[in-house]
């Protein structure tokens, strides 16, 4: 049995339906990844062969100013949730993010490059992916840029701007992958299947900006907006980004066979999975 830890959230929604064979999801008001003890229990109990960590303090913005509540949910309570799989013998699967690179090398990042995360969110995630190694049967799925059905995301928010303005400014200097969570859940299924162990990257094929991205969604959603640029200086949100965090994901395709659609082609598939 596969046990899906934050099966509400976004992608643990997707990986309800997509991962193969017998499944269970939990989330909050079942377990609390934070207690070893909520942790335990619940492993013992439910004796999964594979668990699956979708739940994670995800506000990155939140994160620089909530530094324990990042570090005891993204980094500590995956330390929970190894020692608690390895004592039953089951494998461990962490989803973790392109955060944990700083976005200065140019190039799509590989699995073992440097890591050097920028902000609070992607030390703790870091952090998780230190932690998850304490099950040596651990599985590391770094994805970026993600949007469900099941969840608040880039795509929304700007179809909903888009019924009130005419007009929006959006980032055109950060550059990485938009994910759709179905996909995603896909790659992660085909690395359970292939028995696949340590660190892999998981995206859409190719890369865009923020801004590339918007007009994307309202071309393909048909709807007459003027997208402009601006810097992600000018946003000024609390957390810093890297600017270009695109992941390599070779080692995803040369190990499983699968290989990931092209962004726009998985963009395209989400509008249409939505209408
Ligand atoms: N979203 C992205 O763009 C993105 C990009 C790269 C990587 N990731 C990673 O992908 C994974 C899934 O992200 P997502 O966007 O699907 O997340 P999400 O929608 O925020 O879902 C996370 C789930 O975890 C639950 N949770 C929070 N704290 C918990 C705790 N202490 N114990 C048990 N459950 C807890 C949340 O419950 P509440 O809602 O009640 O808090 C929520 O249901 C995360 O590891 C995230 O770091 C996401």
């Amino acid at each position: 049995m596969i046990l899906v830890v934050g099966a509400n959230g976004m992608l643990g929604r997707d990986l309800m339906s997509l991962l193969p064979g017998e499944l269970r999801g939990v989330d909050i008001g079942e377990i609390d990844i934070t207690s070893p003890e909520s942790v335990r229990t619940l492993l013992v109990t439910l004796k999964p062969e594979v668990v699956v960590n979708a739940a994670a303090y995800t506000d990155v913005d939140g994160c620089e100013t909530n530094r324990g509540l990042a570090c005891a949910v993204n980094g500590y309570g995956v330390g929970n949730l190894a020692r608690g799989s390895a004592d039953i013998g089951a494998k461990l699967v962490q989803i973790s993010t392109d955060y944990v690179f700083d976005g200065g090398k140019g190039r799509p990042y590989l699995e073992d490059d440097p890591t050097g995360p920028l902000s609070v969110y992607g030390q703790s995630k870091l952090l998780g992916e230190e932690q998850a190694r304490l099950n040596p049967d651990h599985l590391i799925v770094r994805t970026q840029w993600l949007y469900g059905r099941h969840g608040k995301n880039f795509v929304e928010t700007m179809l909903r701007l888009a019924i009130e303005r005419s007009e929006l400014s959006v980032v055109d200097d950060q550059i990485g992958s938009p994910t759709w969570t179905v996909e995603l859940s896909r790659a992660i299924a085909a690395l359970i299947n292939g028995g696949c162990r340590g660190t892999y990257h998981g995206a859409n094929a190719g890369f865009c900006s923020w801004n590339e991205f918007a007009r994307a969604i309202f071309h393909e959603a048909g709807v007459a907006v003027t997208v402009k640029p601006m810097t992600t200086t000018e946003l000024n949100r609390p957390a810093p980004r890297p600017l270009y965090s695109t992941l390599d994901c070779g080692k995803l395709t040369r190990d499983t066979c699968f290989t990931p659609l092209g962004w726009r082609q998985a963009l395209q598939g989400y509008l249409s999975s939505r209408s």
